[in-house]
C-alpha cells in the first residue's frame, strides 16, 4: 500500500474512533461535569489511536473469510474504544506525581495538572470501568471471553503488574531480560490484546489466537523499545510529551541496560520478527497487508 494511501485511511479511521469515543462517553448521563471534562480532556486530546486501530484492521484482515463471526464493524469498533479509553487511563495514572510525574501529555497539561489530583484519579477509575461495560455490551455472546481477555492483559498480572514492576525498576539493577518483562507487562500485553480483541471477534480460534497474541507481544515490546529512544533522541514538541525522564528516574530500559545503538538493534529485531508472524496468521490481501502496514509503524516512527 502506496504511504499516502496509508496515511489517509489511518487520518480517516482515527477520526471514526474519535467519533465514537465521544459518543460513548456523552452516553454516560449522571456523571459530575467535572469529571467529564477531566475524562474528555485526556481522552479527546489527540493521540495516535493505535491501540484502537489495531483492533479493527486485525478485525477486517480476519473476518472476510468468517462470515458467521455474528459481529458487525460497530461493535467492533466499541470493543476497539474501549481499548483506547483502558490505555488513556493508564497514561492518566502513569503520569500522576507519585508515578512518572509528567506535566505534559498529548500535546497539553496531563489531567492532573488541569484538573487537580484527585479527579485525575477518578478520570482514570472512570474510563477504566466505563471501558469494561462497554467491551461487554461490544461482546454479544463472546462477551465473557473478550472481557476475561481485555481484563487479563490490563490487570494485576498485566499492564498493572508491569507498572509497579517499573515502578521498582527505577534505580534497581537490571538486566536486559528484567526490562523485557516489565516491558512485556506495562505496554505489550495490551497492545497484543488489541490484535487479539480483533481476532477474536472476527472468530479465530485457541491456536489463531496463541500465535497473533505472540507476534503482538514482540510488536508491543518494540513499540515500548522506540518510546524509549524517543525519550533520549526526539524532542518534547514532536513528541507532546516531556522528554528525558527515563533517565533522571532512572527508569528500566534496554538504553541504559546496553546503549543506544544495541537497544535499536533489539528493538529492530522483536518488531521484524513481530511483523514476519503476524504476517503469517494472516491470509493474504488488502486488509492483512495494510494491518501489516500499520505494525511495521509501531517502532519505525517518530512520535
Ligand atoms: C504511550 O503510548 C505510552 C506507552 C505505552 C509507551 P502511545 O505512544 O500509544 O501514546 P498515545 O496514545 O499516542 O498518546
Ligand atoms: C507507560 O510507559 C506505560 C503505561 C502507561 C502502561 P511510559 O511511562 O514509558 O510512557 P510515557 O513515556 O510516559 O508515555
Ligand atoms: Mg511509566
Ligand atoms: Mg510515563
Ligand atoms: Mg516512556
Amino acid at each position: 500500500m502506496e504511504t499516502a494511501e496509508l496515511q489517509r485511511e489511518i487520518a480517516a479511521e482515527r477520526k471514526a474512533v474519535d467519533t465514537n469515543l465521544r459518543r460513548l462517553l456523552n452516553g454516560e448521563k449522571g456523571t459530575p461535569a467535572r469529571l467529564k471534562s477531566a475524562m474528555r480532556h485526556s481522552l479527546l486530546g489527540g493521540g495516535k489511536r493505535l491501540r484502537p486501530l489495531l483492533a479493527l484492521w486485525t478485525w477486517d484482515a480476519l473476518q472476510k473469510n468468517k462470515k458467521n463471526s455474528g459481529f458487525n464493524r460497530h461493535d467492533v469498533m466499541d470493543a476497539a474504544c474501549a481499548l483506547e479509553m483502558l490505555h488513556t487511563y493508564s497514561l492518566i495514572h502513569d503520569d500522576l506525581p507519585a508515578m512518572d510525574d509528567d506535566d505534559l501529555r498529548r500535546g497539553r497539561p496531563t489531567c492532573h495538572v488541569a484538573f487537580g489530583e484527585g479527579t485525575a484519579i477518578l478520570a482514570g477509575d472512570g474510563l477504566q470501568t466505563l471501558a469494561f461495560c462497554v467491551l461487554a455490551r461490544a461482546g454479544g455472546a463472546s462477551a465473557g471471553p473478550l472481557v476475561d481477555l481485555v481484563g487479563r492483559a490490563v490487570g494485576p498480572a498485566g499492564m498493572v503488574g508491569g507498572q509497579q514492576n517499573d515502578l521498582d525498576g527505577e534505580g534497581a539493577p537490571v538486566t536486559a531480560a528484567s526490562v523485557r518483562l516489565i516491558h512485556r507487562d506495562k505496554t505489550a500485553r495490551l497492545l497484543a490484546a488489541s490484535l487479539t480483541c480483533g481476532a477474536l471477534l472476527a472468530g479465530s480460534g485457541p491456536a489463531s489466537l496463541a500465535r497473533i497474541e505472540q507476534a503482538g507481544l514482540d510488536l508491543g515490546l518494540a513499540f515500548q523499545g522506540a518510546d524509549d529512544i524517543l525519550d533520549v533522541t526526539a524532542t518534547s514538541a514532536q513528541l507532546g510529551k516531556s522528554v528525558g525522564k527515563d533517565v533522571a528516574a532512572d527508569k528500566a530500559t534496554w538504553v541504559r541496560v546496553e546503549g543506544l545503538s544495541a537497544a535499536r538493534k533489539r528493538m529492530l529485531r522483536l518488531g521484524r520478527r513481530g511483523l514476519r508472524n503476524l504476517e503469517a496468521s494472516l491470509p493474504l490481501g488488502e486488509p492483512g497487508n495494510r494491518l501489516c502496514a500499520l505494525a511495521g509503524m509501531m517502532w519505525d516512527r517518530d512520535r
